[in-house]
């Protein structure tokens, strides 16, 4: 696995890094069911996948990584799945920050944080604050994050700013990931083709790969796999493109 990885790597070209990565991690119940397995041990076996690709995007010196971490619409879920996820999400903040600041990793959440459980707020907080210093990936948490509701909420502050005409710019200044550059790479998992309400406002220009490993097997070399496969796209934002 090593070996392949180290392979991948050698063939990536460092000055055509994306400067952004999103990921929607999907699949962790599957790949759970696939091993009869409680859909939980899925989550926590992508947690693992979250804490190799920080350590890649970071060694790689991309900017930014935002990962869908919990969706407004996951709230649909059992009652103890949602509990289990916010368990996990507390007790590996709290386990991997030490760990994010030797990296030089800065934090920060995007969604309505407001409504997620007080000791994830606080877990949150805490983390976003011990690593304010740092200067490296800036680590993108999407916690109870919709995409619509994001653009509905920048309209809201713009009314209330007292705009009565806006403008594109308007909008993205006023959006959860204001002062972010708009992702360059957009990774689903496990197969699906969709957004899932999922930084609409963002990817208009953004280049999208979906494969079929499940979260959990989300790893260095797949990581490496998709920026080869972005590295051979030509974008082109509605012009002609070529060089
Ligand atoms: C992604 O995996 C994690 C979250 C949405 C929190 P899923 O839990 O959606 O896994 P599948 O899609 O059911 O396999
Ligand atoms: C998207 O995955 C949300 C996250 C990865 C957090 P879902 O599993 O919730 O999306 P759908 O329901 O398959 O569209
Ligand atoms: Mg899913």
């Amino acid at each position: 696995m090593s070996l392949k990885a180290d392979e991948l790597l050698k063939r990536i070209d460092p000055r055509r890094l994306p400067r952004h990565v999103a990921v929607i991690m999907d699949g962790n119940g599957r790949w759970a069911k696939k091993r009869g397995l409680p859909r939980l041990m899925g989550h926590r076996a992508g947690a693992e996948s979250v804490r190799e690709m920080v350590r890649v995007c970071g060694d790689l010196g991309i900017e930014v990584l935002t990962l869908y971490a919990f969706s407004t619409e996951n709230w649909l879920r059992p009652a103890a799945e949602v509990k289990g996820l916010m368990t996990l999400l507390v007790k590996t903040l709290r386990r991997e920050t030490a760990d994010l600041d030797r990296n030089n990793v800065r934090l920060r959440a995007i969604g309505r944080l407001d409504k997620l459980p007080a000791e994830v707020q606080r877990e949150l907080h805490q983390a976003m604050s011990a690593l304010a210093d740092n200067s490296g990936l800036i680590l993108n948490l999407a916690l109870n994050y919709g995409s619509r509701q994001e653009i509905v909420d920048s309209v809201n502050a713009l009314l209330r700013e007292g705009v009565t005409a806006v403008e594109e710019k308007d909008i993205s200044r006023r959006l959860y990931t204001a002062g972010l550059p708009d992702p360059d790479l957009l990774i689903r998992t496990s197969g699906e083709y969709r957004l899932s309400n999922f930084l609409l406002w963002q990817c208009a220009y953004t280049e999208l790969y979906v494969c079929s490993h499940y979260w959990p097997e989300f790893r260095r070399a797949q990581f490496y796999e998709a920026l080869l496969n972005y590295q051979s796209r030509e974008r082109r934002f509605g012009g002609l493109g070529g060089t």
